[in-house]
């Protein structure tokens, strides 16, 4: 008899992402999976749960069989269609995550060069400028929740720095940011609450395409719209629908994410004096602590998501076409195959072996900006702020795939 099992043989999944305690600490469940089933069928999820190192990466190198666009999933006609706004539809329809593989390998080549460390480097000042103006607004406070007064507001403020939105656009633009992120989980969105997320959506549609033309009649120096723009690789040239699309994936990409880097590293630096007395003495020590956030205590909720395109063999497991696997790069770097005593938090460690973003050719498009955003604003909060204390231990919030850090808590001491 095969060894491989099937959907119905598969072992039931004891994975509850929503069990009380998960989003404190996920890791005793994931390696009981890790142990006893890598990979499960959770039926409430509708998908694979793959756990260990080895199938996780084995599935995000591979395309040919494991795509990351919904429409291949089983259920995408019927599951898959309640959860989007059609607003979503204009900015998703030629995203990265959706492309077919030459498309995809297309625009990739396009874009790229906007977002090399070079490119970015160059947004280094004006982040330093929103980072501190947040903090002196957080200074005045005295007591202020990370999360809220300075992890969130930062993306959006990078993105209109990047993208060079007019002053008297800012406004709506961050509007719109909101609206995309909130569309993402039309679940936790309040019924009264579409129709204002709806329009905003509309809006800042019609805010981005106005700002394209214009950028096209009057195009800027150093601005990576206008890179976008104005790149042309042997007579190919970016469309209005894919500038859309991008700047839409960078917002679903760039925004939650950055937001939870600095919240974790935050938190995780005022729940270890050790580490926060050896960052104060070594700062270059901030760069890896990142890193090793992302591997030790990853955000993360329900990793990162394909779809089969044919029936196929994964770690001994048949997944029929169509079907969907949770690919959990947050156990996976916790995989003692992968990474020596994964449970310590190391700052020191060697972290190229992680996949906080990704591997393959879906590899996170935007890793230099949230490097340099994560870097400038903790090195920033731990060089003027060396005495600030944690008030309280921090709260999560709900929060479909991401383990939601509500309130972190801080008494900031300036020292005078
Ligand atoms: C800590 C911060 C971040 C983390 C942990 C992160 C993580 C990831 C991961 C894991 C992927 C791969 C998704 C997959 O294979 O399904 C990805 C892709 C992507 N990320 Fe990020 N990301 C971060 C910040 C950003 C920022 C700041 C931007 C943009 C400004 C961004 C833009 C993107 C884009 C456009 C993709 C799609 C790339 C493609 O499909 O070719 N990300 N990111």
């Amino acid at each position: 008899m095969s060894q491989e099992q099937t959907k119905s043989e598969a072992k039931s999944c004891p994975f509850n992402p929503y069990a009380p305690g998960f989003d404190v600490n996920p890791y005793p469940a994931f390696k009981e999976l890790r142990t006893h089933a890598p990979i499960s069928y959770w039926d409430q999820g509708h998908g694979w749960i793959v756990t260990r190192y080895e199938d996780v990466v084995t599935a995000l190198r591979d395309n040919n069989r494991f795509s990351p666009n919904p429409a291949d999933w089983e259920f995408a006609s019927t599951l898959g269609r309640a959860a989007r706004f059609p607003e979503m539809e204009e900015i998703s329809s030629s995203s990265l995550l959706v492309l077919s593989d030459a498309d995809h390998a297309r625009v990739r080549r396009l874009v790229s060069p906007a977002f090399t460390p070079r490119a970015v480097e160059w947004l280094r000042p004006q982040i330093q400028a929103i980072v501190d103006e947040l903090l002196d607004a957080a200074a005045a406070k005295g007591t202020v929740n990370v999360v809220n007064d300075i992890a969130d507001p930062i993306p959006a403020r990078a993105m209109g720095s990047l993208l060079k939105i007019p002053k008297e656009r800012e406004v709506p633009f961050q509007r719109f940011t909101e609206a995309v992120i909130k569309s993402l989980s039309p679940i936790m969105l309040p019924p009264e609450e579409v129709e204002a997320v709806r329009k905003d959506m509309r809006e800042g549609l019609v805010l981005l395409r106005e700002t394209i033309e214009e950028r096209r009649r009057d195009p800027k120096e150093n601005d990576i719209l206008t890179t976008l723009i104005q790149t042309e690789e042997q007579g190919d040239k970016l469309s209005t629908a894919e500038l859309l699309s991008l700047v839409g994936a960078l917002i679903v990409g760039g925004f939650e994410t950055t937001v939870h880097l600095i919240g974790f590293t935050m938190s995780n630096i005022l729940r270890r004096p050790e580490l926060f007395a050896q960052l104060k003495a070594e700062p270059e020590l901030i760069k890896n602590t990142l890193e090793e956030v992302l591997r030790h205590d990853n955000f993360g909720k329900l990793g990162l998501t394909r779809y089969s395109r044919e029936d196929v063999e994964l770690g001994g497991v048949k997944i029929k076409k169509g079907q969907r696997l949770f690919l959990m790069t947050n156990s996976a770097m916790h995989d003692e195959a992968a990474f020596p005593d994964p449970e310590t938090f190391d700052v020191r460690r060697n972290t190229t072996a992680t996949v906080s973003f990704g591997n393959g050719m879906h590899f996170c498009l935007g890793v230099h900006l949230a490097r340099l955003e994560g870097r400038i604003t903790v090195g920033t909060l731990l060089e003027r702020f060396p005495d600030m204390k944690l008030v309280k231990p921090p709260a999560f919030g709900s929060h479909p795939s991401l383990r939601k850090l509500e309130t972190l808590e801080v008494q900031l001491l300036a020292r005078s």
